[in-house]
């Protein structure tokens, strides 16, 4: 962070004196106004619901230009890394601060293979869900319950814990959403099965039953891998600033990554990929293709509380670099699944491109982001809808830990607390109950 040349100046129409307040520059992207001795200078808090305006830290790891449509991880462009990179060699990117040689690859797989597999008292706490829990449900919950099951790296200020605490979520999370999925099923658990690729095994543990052999489809493997790759990290999204807050209180990696996991369910972030399939089945049950112009109006009328789930970005409002990736992905997928003429997905291709034209969506800058195509994507590979968001905090989970680790790495970092404004009662005396 590189103090800039100029600063900002706070001036009040009330003769109050007015402030200089410093300005600071990143590599790349819009300068901050440090605001830190604001309160203590003026008495002032500042407003900002949200964040619409606000830098919540400085990060190394993503970047993202919403108006180009550009997202980095680590410096390098995602198309490059969809393209060129496996998910594990991006982890690696995304917790070193750079891609793996060969050696380094070979190690780090290695590393996280050797966690795949959770302690076998995890399936019996898995019992106490309902067999018809939601997958997140079961999800926040076991994430959580890994700090009472590996109490050797649950210190946020070790070193050696934060390390072994990031392996072991990122080797644990297939398993543990395969399980949720096996459970729900009633089918037996999959071991993990460690000569398979990341992406590999997590469909083994998916699909496999122990009657036969499951022969892993290499379109799909590699589809998975990179909706892992996509999903990654997104820089301080609703998710990752969860994980970042809980953390900041000293708690242990597992609890802040199950922070992470409950706000990513909400269905304005991750679970937009769940709600776009959901609505896609809601109007195909009104009767397909030919109620997209009634549901558009819906969509429209700001009274319906309609969205169009999987359309529209906060930070994006050009195109998502990932849905461009995602929906290359999707062709392939679906045409190797033989699906490009399943109903759905014609529904989904259908109000893609109404939606691309309306002059609604066109003026607002909506366009489809990544999980209205991994959506798709999922649902072709087999994976049930209810399990999508599961799927994505599979993905984020090292983005989480990347933060986390480099907040407590910061030397600027202090425990979250944002401040309000007040407009609840002022001080007033609690009168006897028969006067009340
Ligand atoms: N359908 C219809 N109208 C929309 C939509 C949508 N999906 N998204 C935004 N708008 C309208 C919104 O009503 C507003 O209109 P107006 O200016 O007339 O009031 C305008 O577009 C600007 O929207 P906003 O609510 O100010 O935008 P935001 O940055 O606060 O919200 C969002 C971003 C992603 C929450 C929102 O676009 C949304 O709810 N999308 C659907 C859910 C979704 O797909 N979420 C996944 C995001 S990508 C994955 C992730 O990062 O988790």
């Amino acid at each position: 962070m590189k103090l800039a040349d100029n600063k900002a100046t706070l001036s009040f129409s009330n003769g109050s004196p007015s402030i200089d307040l410093p300005v600071y520059q990143g590599n790349v992207g819009p300068d901050v106004v440090d605001i830190r001795k604001l309160y203590g200078q003026t008495g002032l808090f500042t407003y900002d619901p949200g964040f619409m305006s606000t830098a919540a830290c400085q990060s190394s790891i993503t970047y993202i230009d919403g108006d180009k449509g550009e997202l980095l991880y680590r410096g390098y462009p995602i198309e490059q890394l969809a393209t060129n990179c496996d998910y594990l060699e991006t982890c690696h990117l995304l917790l070193h601060g750079e891609l793996p040689n060969a050696t380094q690859k070979r190690d780090f797989t290695k590393l996280v293979t050797n966690h795949t597999m959770v302690n076998e008292q995890m399936q019996f706490f898995l019992r106490g869900f309902r067999r018809d829990a939601h997958p997140m449900a079961i999800m926040t919950g076991l994430v959580g319950a890994l700090s009472a099951f590996y109490h050797d790296s649950t210190d946020i200020n070790n070193p050696q814990h934060r390390e072994i605490s990031a392996i072991r979520l990122i080797a644990k999370m297939p398993t543990l959403v395969a399980m949720a999925y096996k459970y729900t099923v009633g089918q037996p658990y999959m071991y993990p099965k460690n000569d398979l690729s990341y992406a590999g095994n997590f469909l083994h543990m998916m699909f496999a039953t122990p009657c036969e052999e499951y022969i892993v489809n290499p379109v799909l493997e590699r589809a998975l891998d990179r909706i892992f790759i996509l999903h990654a990290d997104h820089e301080q999204n609703a998710s990752t600033s969860t994980v970042r807050l809980c953390g900041s209180s000293g708690t242990n990696p597992f609890a802040a990554i199950a922070a992470g996991v409950a706000c990513l369910w909400g269905p304005a972030h991750g679970g937009a990929n769940e709600a776009a399939l959901n609505m896609l089945g809601d109007i195909q049950k009104q009767g397909g293709v030919e109620k997209i112009g009634e549901f558009i109006k819906q969509v429209k009328d700001k009274n319906s509380g309609v969205k169009l789930m999987g359309f529209g970005h906060r930070v994006y409002k050009n195109y998502d670099p990932r849905a461009k990736l995602m929906q290359e992905t999707c062709k392939e997928v679906l045409h190797e699944m033989g699906l490009e003429n399943d109903p759905l997905f014609k529904l989904a291709m259908a109000l893609e491109k109404i939606a691309l034209e309306d002059d609604y969506f066109v003026s607002r800058k909506l366009y489809p982001n990544v999980d209205f195509y991994s959506g798709i994507v999922q649902r072709a590979i087999g994976i049930p809808v209810p399990l999508f968001t599961a799927v994505f905090a599979l993905a984020r989970t090292v983005g989480w830990i990347a933060q986390l680790n480099e907040m407590i790495g910061d030397p600027e970092y202090k425990i979250g607390r944002p401040r309000q404004l007040f407009t609840g009662s002022t001080n007033r005396q609690v009168p006897p109950l028969a006067q009340r």
